[in-house]
């Protein structure tokens, strides 16, 4: 079912701005949201709409530049505003109340508020009488540990008992993403690649999300957050599940989701004595990163960021080397590596395929290291297969061969699609609860060491490749 009417709490935010709005327009633009739609942004300036629509106006103009101003137009025209304080159920009822009297039908509340008021604003949304067939959009992260989620889940199954058994949307927009969207079909669409896919012939698959970029005015966020639940337990596991879940007998939510959980259940979290050698954390220090003009940019030392205090040891690099305990992948590492002020931005899947090690070649002998598949997944990268060939002129050498492909052409951006899907009430592109929490299972260990300082919080210079994992 169709839901016209968009409550979006936290429309003042930077997500709102940068994200969904953007996506919005997109979908304004291709046609595609439904006819009547509205949104009603929810935040706690004092603001009229004319200035809700003002700032989402510079917004727009600013993280949607190449969407039609026609397009950007008409969303602004349906933009309306309302001024509550989520911790108030008051508050969030009257947001309620103000949307189902302007019209009938199911709405779509969208929690882009900071993920302390989850808990508070979906209890109030279930007590505030939502029409049937409501959904309720959870952004990441999901939770700030496996309890947290369990009680989000309990809260939103409450809630799906009044308005319907799709009532909770889980958002992780790299599940929108149209390259991680590719990971599956292109396992399942290449013969050569189906039949590499496995333990025999992949040694080790590293999954990068790898920025330049810092605090970028967001420490305090950041501090409380750190790499590994900001994008590791969600955005990077979600890859994970693309990359190596057994292919699904049908590509429906059901069996996707089935697909994915079994494999966050095969996955080993590192053990006590293997967490020193496993899991690698760090935060950096000053340094100068390069800026899209390929300018170098001073930055300051994490623990100098404002918002930042240094006593909390929050990690700003995270590495996490996991195990899947399937007939399909007992053998294969899977290495996880997230930093920011880093040397270069790269968010990437690389299978390491085995080395076939010593070759004889005309001319002589040559150890011949890794085959490797590169898989851009957000951003300008394309997908690169790098293999060995023998140099003409060199007897017994070799040469890298290597095939790249751009990156797909896509129409909409990642949150365009996870917005379409809630709005249209499928949920292909939600996160599911048990899949969430088998996440937070796998790495709560690694938090709890972490935080008990089991293991060295190293330390990195801003422009650099990060620490020696
Ligand atoms: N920014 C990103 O790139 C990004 C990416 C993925 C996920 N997320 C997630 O999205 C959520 C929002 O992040 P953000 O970066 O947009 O944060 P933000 O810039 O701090 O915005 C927070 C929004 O929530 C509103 N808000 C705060 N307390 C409120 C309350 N008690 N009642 C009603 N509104 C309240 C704020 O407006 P007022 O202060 O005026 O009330 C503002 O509109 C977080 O859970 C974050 O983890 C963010």
């Amino acid at each position: 079912m169709n839901c016209k009417q968009l409550l979006l709490f936290g429309a003042t935010g930077d997500l709102a701005g940068r994200y969904v709005l953007p996506a919005l327009a997109s979908l304004h633009a291709a046609d595609q949201l439904p006819s009547g739609f509205t949104l009603t942004g929810v935040a706690r300036q004092d603001w009229s709409e004319d200035q809700f629509r003002r700032h989402s106006r510079e917004r727009l103009e600013r993280h949607a530049p190449s969407v039609p101003a026609a397009a950007r137009d008409a969303l602004i025209e349906s933009l309306r505003y309302l001024r509550a304080d989520s911790k108030s159920a008051e508050d969030v009822a009257r947001c309620v109340r103000v949307i189902t009297a302007r019209e009938a039908g199911p709405l779509v509340a969208y929690l882009a508020l900071p993920a302390q008021l989850f808990a508070g604003t979906i209890a109030a949304l279930r007590d505030a009488g939502l029409p049937a067939g409501s959904r309720i959009a959870i952004e990441k992260p999901f939770g700030i540990d496996l309890d947290g989620a369990r009680s989000l889940n309990r809260l939103l199954a409450e809630v799906a008992r009044d308005v319907g058994e799709h009532a909770a949307y889980r958002i992780d927009f790299v599940l929108g993403l149209a390259t991680v969207q590719n990971l599956l079909p292109l396992r399942m669409l290449n013969p050569p690649l189906a039949a590499l896919w496995d333990a025999s012939h992949i040694e080790r698959v590293e999954i990068l999300w790898e920025e330049t970029l810092a605090m970028e005015g967001r420490g305090s966020f950041y501090d409380a957050t750190g790499g590994l639940r900001d994008v590791m337990q969600n955005h990077m596991m979600m890859a994970l599940c693309e990359l190596a879940m057994e292919p699904p007998s049908d590509m429906n939510e059901r069996e996707l989701g089935d697909r994915r959980v079994e494999l966050l259940r095969a996955m080993r979290a590192p053990s006590a004595g293997d967490m020193a050698t496993q899991t690698c954390r760090a935060r950096y220090t000053a340094g100068r990163v390069p800026t899209a003009g390929g300018e170098l940019r001073a930055i300051p030392s994490y623990v100098d960021e404002p918002g930042v205090d240094g006593a909390r040891e929050t990690e700003t690099f995270a590495q996490i080397a996991l195990d899947i305990d399937n007939a399909r992948w007992r053998g294969t590492r899977f290495v996880l590596r997230a930093g920011k002020a880093l040397e270069r931005t790269r968010k990437e899947a690389v299978i390491h395929f085995r080395a076939p090690g010593q070759v004889s070649l005309h001319g002589g002998s040559a150890e011949v290291g890794a085959s490797t598949l590169r898989i851009g997944l957000d951003g300008p990268e394309d997908i690169a297969l790098r293999l060995h060939g023998r140099a003409p002129d060199a007897p017994g050498q070799t040469l890298p061969v290597i095939l790249t492909a751009p990156p797909l052409p896509s129409a909409l951006p990642a949150y365009a699609r996870v917005l379409l899907d809630l709005l249209s009430g499928g949920s292909m592109l939600s996160v599911r609860g048990d899949l969430a929490e088998e996440s937070w299972r796998i790495v709560m260990p690694v938090l709890d060491a972490w935080s008990e300082g089991r293991v060295p919080l190293r330390q990195y210079p801003a422009g650099s490749r990060g620490p020696e994992c």
